[in-house]
């Protein structure tokens, strides 16, 4: 597929992908999602990718939501089958095996709140706002944003994100804890790269598991989400990665991993 709203780039095992339509503030239209869905699914599948690092092009947004101008005409089906698209796609971005980061660079508003919400960890710029303003526009947010940022926040505060409408900048969305780490702008996507680079160095099947385990384990009990640990835990012993991780502390040098 040639993408015509999104870059895509694999350098050292880390891929980024960047959301580019900066003319309307990288705002996810049809084929924007669609062809995220393409490149998701070829990162998915991809072992030589380590860490993938999600951005927005442009100094002003990470994503300013869906396409209001694309939706604006849509009729109930249609807006439930837009929806559950959008949805599926993020989904496949926060079950993908390896560890994503979003740099969100400017708007994270709505869909591009949700979309960070489907991404492991959260990098901020200073200039980054947050919100879920759909009830300004008369709808809920629909791609997650009503499931994933209660979990990432917490839902006294995801209430009065999605009631008010209301936008937040990066300071504040550091305090509720919907990011990890603020920085300015031009120091954003180095840091998510040295995030990136710095996960990328430990043994991959540990990490993928680890991720499995953690997201696994918020949607369900705790003593289901302690036994798949168990699981994940006792897997980790039949690769060679394990191995190669214990001897080479054994033998006081650094582990090379493979993958295997
Ligand atoms: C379509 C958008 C857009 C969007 C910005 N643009 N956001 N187009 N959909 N979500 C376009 C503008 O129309 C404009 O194009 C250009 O980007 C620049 O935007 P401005 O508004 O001129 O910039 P500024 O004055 O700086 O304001 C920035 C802004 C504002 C505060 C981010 O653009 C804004 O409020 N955008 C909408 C944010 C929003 O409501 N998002 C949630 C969408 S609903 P033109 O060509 O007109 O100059 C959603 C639901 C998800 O995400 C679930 C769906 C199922």
């Amino acid at each position: 597929m040639d993408y015509q709203n999104i870059l895509f780039a694999v350098e050292d095992g880390i891929a980024t992908i960047t959301i580019n339509r900066p003319k309307a503030l990288n705002a996810l239209n049809q084929a924007t999602v669609s062809e995220l869905k393409d490149v998701v699914e070829k990162v998915a599948a991809d072992k030589a990718i380590k860490v993938v690092i999600i951005t927005g092009a442009g100094a002003k947004s990470f994503v300013a939501g869906a396409d209001i101008k694309e939706m604006a005409s849509k009729n109930a089906a249609e807006g439930r089958e837009w929806g559950q698209f959008g949805q599926n796609v993020f989904t496949e971005i926060e079950n993908l095996p390896q560890p994503v980061i979003a740099a969100i660079n400017g708007f994270a508003l709505g869909g591009g709140c949700e979309l960070s919400c489907a991404c492991d960890i959260r990098y901020a710029a200073e200039n980054a706002k947050f919100g879920q303003p759909e009830v300004g526009l008369g709808i809920t947010p629909g791609f997650g944003g009503t499931q994933r940022l209660t979990r990432v926040v917490g839902r006294g505060h995801a209430k009065e994100l999605i009631y008010t409408g209301g936008m937040i900048d990066a300071e504040k969305a550091k305090a509720i804890g919907l990011v990890n780490e603020v920085f300015p702008q031009e120091e954003l996507m180095p840091a998510a790269v040295k995030l990136a680079k710095k996960i990328a160095k430990n043994a991959p099947i540990a990490v993928q598991l680890s991720k499995a385990a953690i997201n696994r384990g918020i949607n369900c009990d705790v003593v289901t989400g302690i036994a798949y640990e168990a699981e994940v835990f006792g897997l980790c012993f039949s690769t060679a990665d394990q191995k190669e991780g214990m001897a080479a502390f054994c033998e006081k040098r650094k582990a090379t991993f493979e993958g295997k």
